[in-house]
């Protein structure tokens, strides 16, 4: 498997460990990570980096002409909570960066693009159990319509130009190595690190919130494993639903509990609530462990048991 890669937003969340894995995969030369500002010392000294602004198109060109790129990973975005706050930009951001790599797919540039969709696609209306991979889908967030008109880009310039495009609806993604900035589904996030700092964490959203979620490990594997799939095996060419855990902060306070005996948690829900209340509880993806053999390994217990061993480790 020879591909060389270029990885928009691999500073971000996600982006910093799919490098990582990817630099594990295809050899650190052969997967240029890029961003708007510099990532952490792994990643600049592990293998090449641009500074790049996911919009400009130019500046993507070039790079790609530079290394020879066959596959752009687009992982630069902006998160539900805060295109709240800045709709424009987030749109802006959000769409443009797609656009211009599906462009230069579409004028061969590149073989392959990987793009992610969310949850967030979804909305109020959209049946909150089990959510099918078609259903009502009237998202209420700006980052919502951004994924979801995404979505029909993807399938657009498949259909249209044969654009090898390949997306997944993730569910929020927890990490330790990386922090998200911005998310509604953060709060999993950063309860394992005031847990293990403060021993008590103060959730924006309230104690029965039940979302769809999934540990990076997880996360990584999929974006890989649907990105090394036959072609003929993607057959949804808008983003494949991905599930693999659902928990209520109660919930995942008590499993945090079993490590951690003294934790505490407070609720005092935000504007993050009304957002986290138009998405999914639990999410189908029959579709992606038909298609492609989707398989998640980690469950909330052991997710729970990797974080906390890696973060008292640190
Ligand atoms: N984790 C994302 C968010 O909360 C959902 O895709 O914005």
């Amino acid at each position: 498997m020879s591909e060389t890669i270029l990885v928009l937003g691999a500073s971000g969340q996600i982006g910093n460990e799919l490098t990582q894995r990817l630099r594990v995969l295809y050899g650190n030369n052969n997967v240029i990570a890029s961003d708007i500002r510099e990532g952490n010392n792994q990643m600049m000294s592990s293998g090449p980096f641009e500074l790049i602004d996911a919009t400009d198109k130019e500046t993507i060109l070039k790079v790609i002409k530079k290394y020879n790129v066959s596959q752009v990973y687009l992982l630069a975005a902006m998160l539900s909570a805060t295109a709240e706050k800045f709709p424009q930009k987030a749109w802006d951001l959000n769409m443009n960066s797609l656009l211009a790599v599906l462009d230069l797919a579409k004028e061969k540039h590149i073989k392959q693009v990987y793009w992610p969709s969310s949850i967030a696609v979804f909305g109020p209306t959209t049946p909150k159990e089990n959510t099918p991979q078609k259903t009502i889908m009237e998202p209420s967030t700006v980052y919502g319509i951004s994924k979801l008109s995404g979505e029909f880009w993807c399938n657009y310039y498949h259909k249209k130009y044969g654009v090898d495009v390949r997306s997944l609806r993730y569910p929020g993604i927890i990490s330790w190595k990386t922090k998200p900035g911005g998310g509604t589904t953060d709060y999993a996030v950063d309860i394992y690190f005031k847990a293990i700092e403060d021993g008590n964490y103060e959730c924006f959203l309230s104690e029965n919130t039940r979302l769809p979620m999934m540990y990076m490990n997880d996360a990584v594997e999929a974006t890989i494993k649907i990105m090394q799939a036959k072609p003929k095996d993607v057959k949804i060419r808008s983003a494949y639903n991905l599930a693999a855990i659902d928990f209520t902060p109660k919930e995942i306070a008590l499993e945090i509990k079993k490590h951690i005996p003294n934790f505490t948690i407070t609720y005092k829900p935000d504007f993050r609530q009304e957002i986290a209340d138009s998405w999914p509880s639990s999410i189908n993806d029959n579709d992606a462990k038909q298609d492609w053999n989707w398989n998640p390994k980690f469950d909330l217990e052991s997710m729970t048991e990797d974080i906390i061993s890696n973060l008292k480790a640190e």
